[in-house]
């Protein structure tokens, strides 16, 4: 009979795992968009079946809410994005188990044990909030918590481990109580999983990699600073496949600090305490504090050191607005502080790294990463204020300097394996990873027809890597190229990405249903959003489709992972 348990992978569960056919099998439940929490789902799905606990692996791409009542425990983890919105993966999924609409499909889950795992960036307002969410959830529809909630922030590493070990350990007994003890007596100590991308270098162990080139690629007056940057790798080991991600860790610019140390009346040279060592507040400032985004953990240190009522408002009420265009030491010009240089140690929080799509294939490039990016700068009323890395690398450092790097895998922004046709939308800085889509599969020979669709302001100025695409398209290697230059049409009448598809909706639909895989890469805030309406509209209208049954075809796009976005 079939018991809904699936087999279990790993050759030590299947002599250990629980076998009483009553005992419901454990969830592990990921919503992921990059692949951080599927990953930690992925190692405790690991680990609860070593230990002897038969657990299944599920996105919520692939679950229904009804059917979470078919499991005795809900492992989720989830991870949390711009506005406190779910994975793209996981919206549906979200929408059913938090909403009031949804409320009557809820499966009353008395008896079912959960415990959450959150990944976000406390930076951002609504941190965690999909984790948060879900556990909610969950407690609302009769599940008991095995454990509060555990919200990582940024630097999730640890907090995972600790967090797949101690649910391994509770859930291991949990399921040989529901056994009366059986069957598992061989396993008595819990074994471990990393949970580690199993490269050599990461954020915390950097490689020191030599930039050889810093170039502007759009013209004089273009309305963007847009800078490819190429950097040496040799010698290092380092892999990595297209689609995948380079991580920088900046310094703070010397001008920065200055401001930062001016406007607090402190000396450069005084030494504080970080981590147990003494160091100048200058080069605490220079080299690990995160400067450039307002947090809101440090902000209410602050107010409790130093209260101060305009900022109260703004923590309270306006932090979202606030941070879009103001750092850390616009807190200082508005609020005056009285702060010594320890206090200010203590409260900041360290240096994210920050992280690229890379633009560059192995397979042309050995040695090598490229990095396509924009100088991002704007000027409030303190000052001119400037992102972190993309300041430290097109205009702190020169060629030849030193730059601390990793690779940020990215397993879900592959080209497909075999020649499967693809169809790339990057507008603006979104070309990066198809310039290493196409470097790849020209290297490689393969077969598999290419299509891009890029959009900037201006032809002029703005036609990143022309000659490139030129090429690429003269050799053969892109089959098509659509360009949406938004600000050159007469009528001043902006033309997108998504007009140029729809414009080409007839081929798309005949490449989509030629099995083509579908990217995109670029803003999240808009442009991906109108893109995805586009390519429904698509669907819909060349497919002869009703609403409903294109939202179905687009899901089974992402279930076949043909439907793949870097968005940020
Ligand atoms: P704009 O700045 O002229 O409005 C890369 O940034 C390109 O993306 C620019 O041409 C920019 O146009 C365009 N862009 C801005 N908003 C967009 C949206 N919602 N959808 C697609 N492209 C957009």
């Amino acid at each position: 009979a079939n018991t809904g348990v699936p087999p279990v992978s790993s050759s030590l569960a299947q002599e250990t795992v629980v076998s009483d056919e009553a005992v419901k099998p454990a969830l592990v439940l990921y919503a992921s968009q990059t692949g951080n929490a599927q990953a930690v789902a992925e190692s405790l799905h690991q680990s609860l079946n070593t230990n002897g606990v038969n657990a299944v692996l599920k996105s919520t791409l692939e679950l229904k809410v009804k059917d979470l009542k078919d499991y005795s425990a809900i492992l989720v983890t989830a991870s949390t994005h711009g506005e406190g919105e779910p994975p793209d993966d996981a919206i549906e999924f979200h929408e059913a188990l938090t909403s009031k609409k949804g409320a009557k499909k809820r499966p009353n889950l008395a008896g079912v044990k959960h415990a959450v795992l959150g990944l976000g960036d406390s930076s951002y307002e609504f941190f965690c909030q999909t984790a948060k969410d879900f556990d909610a959830a969950l407690s609302a529809s009769g599940a008991a918590s095995l454990k509060s909630p555990v919200l990582c922030d940024v630097d999730y590493d640890d907090d995972a481990q600790a967090w797949v070990n101690e649910v391994t350990a509770s859930l291991k007994d949990y399921f040989k109580n529901l056994v009366g003890g059986a069957g598992n007596a061989a396993v008595e100590t819990i074994q471990t999983q990393e949970v580690s991308s199993g490269v050599s270098y990461d954020k915390n162990n950097p490689f020191t990699a030599t930039v050889e080139t810093i170039q502007r690629i759009t013209g004089q007056g273009s309305p963007k600073e847009t800078y490819h940057v190429e950097i040496d790798i040799s010698d290092s080991g380092i892999v990595y496949e297209p689609g995948d991600a380079l991580g920088v860790v900046a310094h703070n610019q010397h001008e920065l600090v200055s401001d930062i140390i001016q406007q607090l009346g402190l000396d450069p040279e005084e030494n504080v305490i970080y981590k147990d060592k003494n160091i100048s507040i200058r080069s605490f400032l220079t080299q690990t504090a995160e400067l450039t985004l307002v947090n809101k953990g440090t902000l209410k240190a602050l107010l409790e050191i130093s209260p101060n009522q305009q900022l109260q408002k703004i923590h309270d009420e306006e932090f979202s607005e606030f941070i879009q265009q103001h750092q850390f030491v616009d807190v200082l010009h508005l609020a005056d502080p009285t702060l010594s240089a320890q206090q200010l140690v203590d409260i900041l929080k360290p240096i994210k790294p920050r992280l690229y799509s890379i633009s560059s294939s192995l397979e042309e490039a050995p040695d090598e990463v490229h990095l396509t990016l924009n100088h991002v700068s704007n000027r409030n009323e303190h000052g001119e204020r400037y992102g972190l890395a993309s300041h430290f690398l097109t205009q702190d450092l020169e060629e030849g300097d030193e730059v601390s790097i990793f690779i940020e895998k990215n397993p879900k922004f592959k080209l497909p394996e075999d020649d499967s046709p693809v169809i790339m939308v990057g507008p603006g800085t979104g070309v990066a990873p198809f310039r290493a889509f196409l470097q790849h599969r020209e290297a490689l020979d393969n077969e598999g027809k290419n299509w891009l669709f890029f959009g900037n302001p201006h032809f002029n100025t703005d036609f990143l890597y022309q000659v490139e695409i030129q090429q690429y398209l003269k050799a053969g290697t892109l089959s098509r190229v659509d360009l949406a230059f938004s600000r050159d049409s007469e009528e001043g009448k902006k033309v997108y990405v998504q007009h140029k598809l729809i414009e080409q909706a007839e081929g798309v639909w005949k490449w989509l249903e030629e099995g083509a895989y579908f990217y995109v890469c670029g803003d999240m805030h808009r442009m991906a959003k109108d893109v995805e309406a586009a390519l429904l509209e698509i669907i819909q209208t060349q497919g002869q489709k009703s609403e409903e049954d294109a939202k179905h075809y687009l899901k089974q796009l992402k279930l076949d992972n043909r439907y793949q976005r870097d968005i940020y």
